[in-house]
């Protein structure tokens, strides 16, 4: 394990079986259609590639870039687009793929920065769900595991851009961020 993880949350296998439950819902509710994956980088990257190659429906995906969070570990409250939509979403089915609901904030931003552009449908897909830690009116439609409130790191999911690579998800030693 990193010498920097307090303790593992989730392993390798862990998370391949919660990916994998996570597509065979998305399978069967999106059964015909070809939904629009969306990512939000960069945290998304690891945990989407191995969601849409778990899924076994015709899909598209694109993403979009955002910042919130800086070097910290709590959300500023603002959101901003550094890299835009590349597809036309008028009329299509997108699924929203983030690593981490927190406090909602970046959700309830891009929820409706895309409703705005007329979508057939528009749902949210997580890997972690923090809902102690919710300020915004935003649900996951699919999430993979319910966390306390603690920060964690590890398949995709960064501290000050460090610890993406780590294949399992920990929770980071408080001392690395206070
Ligand atoms: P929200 O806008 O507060 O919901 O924050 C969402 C973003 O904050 C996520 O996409 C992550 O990038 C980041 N974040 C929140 N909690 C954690 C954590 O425990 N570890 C790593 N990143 C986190
Ligand atoms: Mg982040």
């Amino acid at each position: 394990m990193h010498p920097d993880v307090e303790k593992l949350f989730a392993t390798e296998e862990d998370l391949k079986g919660i990916v994998a439950r996570l597509a065979a819902q998305i399978s069967a509710d999106y059964k015909g259609k070809t939904p629009l994956f969306v990512g939000v980088l960069r945290g998304c990257f690891i945990f989407m590639a191995d969601l849409v190659r778990a899924c076994d429906i015709d899909c598209t995906v694109d993403f979009m870039v955002v910042s919130s969070y800086g070097k910290g570990t709590t959300s500023t409250g603002a959101v901003k687009i550094i890299k835009d939509l590349t597809e036309n979403i008028e009329g299509r089915d997108v699924i929203i793929v983030e690593d981490i609901l927190d406090s909602g904030n970046t959700l309830s931003y891009l929820r409706k920065y895309m409703l705005a552009r007329k979508p057939a449908s528009i749902r949210i897909v997580t890997l972690l769900d923090k809902p102690e830690r919710r300020t915004a009116d935003v649900q996951a439609d699919y999430a993979g595991f319910t966390i306390p409130d603690a920060f964690v790191v590890g398949y995709g999911l960064d501290y000050g851009e460090k610890y993406r690579n780590l294949p399992y998800i920990g929770v980071l030693k408080p001392e690395i961020y206070s």
